[in-house]
């Protein structure tokens, strides 16, 4: 089973600012929703605070250290391991939704990257890690919208 991150940044790769995205940009998340579909999110438990629920039509994996931890309609892991084990055991897609800790932890071990630069520099202090040099774009397509945005594919030739 696949597995794909998928992000969006800024110009300068800025992701997120404290626990929020700073942009709004019409028709970026119809794209996420859009990809996404059907398949399985793993996420960081900040970025599961800060979406707030599980998402529709997708299963929810949030990774915590926290054994305690628990979320309404969601999985829950204590290791990236364990996480992905629990998001293959569904036979989907597997997305890596975020944040910054999870897609560093998994940008080397990922098939697929759909990343979304809004064409904006922003404000932040969580990044996107560099795309590594293993990283081949295999498509991009520029939206416009009140900031217009690329989306690109690429898949790690690993
Ligand atoms: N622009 C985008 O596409 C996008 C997408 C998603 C999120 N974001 C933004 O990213 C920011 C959040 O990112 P972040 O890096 O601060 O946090 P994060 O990756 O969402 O979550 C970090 C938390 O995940 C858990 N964790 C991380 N690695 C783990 C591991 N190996 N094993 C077990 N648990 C692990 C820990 O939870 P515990 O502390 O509970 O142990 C850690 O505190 C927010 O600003 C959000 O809005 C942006």
């Amino acid at each position: 089973m696949s597995l794909a991150l998928i992000a969006a940044q800024s110009e300068n790769r800025v992701i997120g600012r404290g626990s929020e995205i700073p942009w709004r940009v019409k028709g970026e998340q119809a794209l996420f929703k859009r990809i996404t579909m059907n398949g399985v999110l793993v996420m960081g438990r900040k970025t599961f605070e800060s979406i707030g629920r599980p998402l529709p039509g997708r299963v929810t994996v949030i990774v915590t250290r926290n054994p305690a931890f628990s979320a309404d309609g969601c999985e829950v892991a204590t290791s990236l391991e364990d996480a992905l084990a629990v998001a293959r055991g569904y036979e989907r897609t597997v997305f890596i939704a975020g944040g910054g800790e999870l897609y560093e932890q998994s940008i080397h071990q990922a098939d697929a990257l759909h990343l979304t630069t809004i064409h904006t520099v922003a404000d932040g202090d969580v990044l996107f890690p560099e795309v590594p040099d293993t990283y081949r774009l295999v498509s991009e397509e520029l939206f416009e919208s009140n900031i217009n945005y690329t989306y690109r594919y690429y898949e790690n030739e690993i």
